[in-house]
């Protein structure tokens, strides 16, 4: 479970801080501005985007909203709820655009009525949706690539087959709109070179396709999924980059097109770490239970989908270690971050402990994506 201990120097010099200061109030998700940045200006200093798009639903702090766009990135929003906090941040709406390629009307008239013109599909349904609801808009086609290598994938949920997209690219212009751009994701956490140059070089050949066809597309928007948990995301962001090169260089000069990226995980995951406290240690049985005052249901959801997080001690008294269950406050017995966790052992109640990365879906999974939880109707 424990993978080598990789949190940046930046944070725990955070954490230091914060202690020496007495605003150490646990649970808390540390957040380094200077790592925001840093990951921000190294993404655009290695993939020659024209624009980033940051996923609100990576990470919806206000303040890691208006540092990034302070950066100069746009974002990308998938409900009206998501929109709202952008707009609230100070974030105009020709700065956002909608890449969910599956949309409720609502959401669609409320980011219409707010001025935004930008929307994804990959279905003749959601041509009729955005007609109806966001009449004139530009769209950009979802297509589907392989997702080898994601950790997790997404192109069973999303995504047009290439076959399909001058046929939706017509329907679109036949309903008003206007199609500008393909877009594709490779899936979450995916370090494997080929699905990358293959996903682009796919695409590249469907906007040839398309231009063929007398679309004159304007951008293609390369997604997230960049690496950025488990290894050394610049080292790998590298290796992507060089082997994008050859498409870039025919995407831009040779067709003329923008290059977009949706990257969240790689600029927001290791920005940030929860402090948690040791609420008991326990032996129980055979096995060492430690209890924290957070756990898999304040943001950790995607343990359950497998993802691993570090769980590390922040100040170990001494260098003998034992393995433990580290396990949430809840009375949930999946509330688990991990059954065989390396930690001194001497861990005792009011030890800190430290998640991560923690910048990337932990803090935005309440009301994830901005999709509200059901009202409750008692009748
Ligand atoms: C449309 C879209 N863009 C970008 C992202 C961000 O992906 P990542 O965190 O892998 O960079 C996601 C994540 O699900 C997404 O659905």
């Amino acid at each position: 479970m424990n993978a080598p201990f990789a949190i940046p120097e930046a944070l725990l010099l955070l954490l230091d801080r914060i202690q020496s200061e007495g605003r150490c109030e646990t649970p808390l998700i540390l957040t380094s501005r200077a790592l925001l940045e840093y990951n921000y200006r190294c993404f655009c200093s290695l993939i020659p985007v024209d624009a980033v798009f940051f996923p609100v639903k990576t990470n919806n702090t206000p303040e890691v909203l208006g540092c990034l766009h302070n950066q100069g990135a746009r974002f990308e929003a998938a409900s009206a709820v998501e929109l709202c906090l952008l707009l609230r941040t100070g974030i105009a709406s020709s700065d956002v655009i909608f890449s969910n390629p599956v949309k409720s009307p609502a959401h669609i008239i409320s980011a219409y009525q707010a001025g935004v013109r930008t929307f994804a599909f990959d279905t003749a349904c959601e041509v009729h949706k955005i007609q109806r609801h966001a009449p004139q808009s530009e769209v950009y086609v979802r297509i589907e690539v392989s997702n080898d290598g994601a950790e997790w994938k997404l192109h069973h949920k999303f995504g047009a087959p290439g076959s399909e997209v001058i046929g939706l690219c017509s329907a679109a212009r036949d309903a008003g709109l206007s199609p500008t751009g393909l877009a594709f994701h490779v899936g979450w956490n995916n370090a494997q070179l080929a699905s990358w140059s293959g996903a682009l070089q796919h695409t590249v050949q469907i906007a040839e396709s398309c231009i063929r066809h007398g679309f004159p597309l304007r951008s293609i928007n390369i997604g997230g999924g960049f690496p950025a948990h488990g290894g050394d995301q610049y080292t790998r962001l590298q290796d992507i980059a060089d082997v994008l090169k050859p498409m870039v260089r025919i995407l831009k000069e040779e067709l003329g097109l923008l290059l977009y990226a949706e990257p969240g995980s790689f600029i927001a995951a290791n920005a940030c770490v929860m402090v948690c406290r040791v609420l008991d240690v326990v032996q129980r049985h055979d096995q060492a239970w430690v209890y924290v005052d957070s756990g898999i249901n304040q943001g950790f959801y995607w343990i359950y989908a497998g993802v691993q997080y570090q769980v590390v001690a922040a100040q170990p008294r001494s260098r003998k270690t034992r393995n433990y269950v580290v396990t949430g406050p809840t009375c949930d017995s999946h509330d688990i971050f991990g059954d065989a966790v390396e930690l001194p052992a001497d861990l005792r109640e009011g030890d800190l402990l430290l998640v991560f990365p923690a910048g990337a879906y932990v803090s935005s999974a309440r009301n994830y994506n901005g999709f509200a939880y059901p009202d409750v109707l008692f009748a």
